[in-house]
């Protein structure tokens, strides 16, 4: 059994797809042991609540020391022996200080056809731009913000008439399935750096679920 720990900050749409879709499908090999949220409050802490995970908050109190932050994560996290981090609408930068501690274990989420369009509004910098095609890109967490080897990846198409609320609704839908499936594939020992090339990841799609 997997055991993945997620990682979230607010509304926790994704958080959502992963109780419904891994925690609670007794076809997948996999369940969430923790949900650390870094707000106090969070609609995500609820979510979790109502499926009866474990929380934890974990705050950047002074953000001049985020590896006080990072250490702390560290412990709480650790403590449930995690295989898997899901960083899931996690919105606060971590450091070296997390990162190592988990080295290739932890995943992110993102709204765009990484690399294009890292940080902060993603949705609306591919608006801005008038790309024909963005879409969401789940990578390996790594110290450079949204950095790291894409695990997977799925387009989504911009129309001409796309306001930032029918593109979101159209990325959150596709997040939901690519952040479902990656925890799918590594439930089932799918996912893996390549030897020849550690900047690439291989991915065994083929067949299984
Ligand atoms: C997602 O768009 C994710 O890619 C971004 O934050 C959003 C979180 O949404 N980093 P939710 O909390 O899962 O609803």
């Amino acid at each position: 059994m997997l055991r993945v720990v997620v990682m979230v900050s607010g509304n926790g749409s994704n958080l959502q797809a992963l109780i419904d879709n891994v925690h609670r499908n007794p076809k997948v090999d996999a369940e969430i042991v923790l949900v650390v949220c870094s707000k106090d409050g969070a609609r995500a802490l609820e979510r979790a609540e109502d499926a009866g995970i474990p929380t934890s908050v974990v705050a950047l109190d002074d953000p001049a020391r985020r590896e006080v932050r990072d250490a702390r994560l560290n412990g709480v996290i650790s403590r449930m022996e995690p295989d898997l981090i899901v960083m899931a609408g996690w919105m606060s930068i971590v450091t070296g200080v997390f990162l190592n501690r988990f080295p290739d274990m932890v995943i992110n989420l993102h709204p765009s056809l990484l690399p294009s369009f890292p940080g902060l509004r993603a949705i609306e910098q591919a608006l801005e731009w008038g790309v024909r095609l963005t879409g969401v890109t789940v990578h390996i967490a790594e110290e450079a913000v949204d950095g790291g080897p894409p695990v997977l990846q799925e387009p989504v198409p911009v129309r001409g008439d796309d306001t930032v609320d029918t593109l979101s609704a159209r990325v959150h839908d596709a997040e939901h399935r690519v952040l479902t499936r990656a925890v799918v594939l590594y439930s089932e020992g799918r996912v893996r750096r390549d030897p020849a090339d550690p900047r690439h990841m291989i991915i065994n799609d083929e067949g299984g679920s």
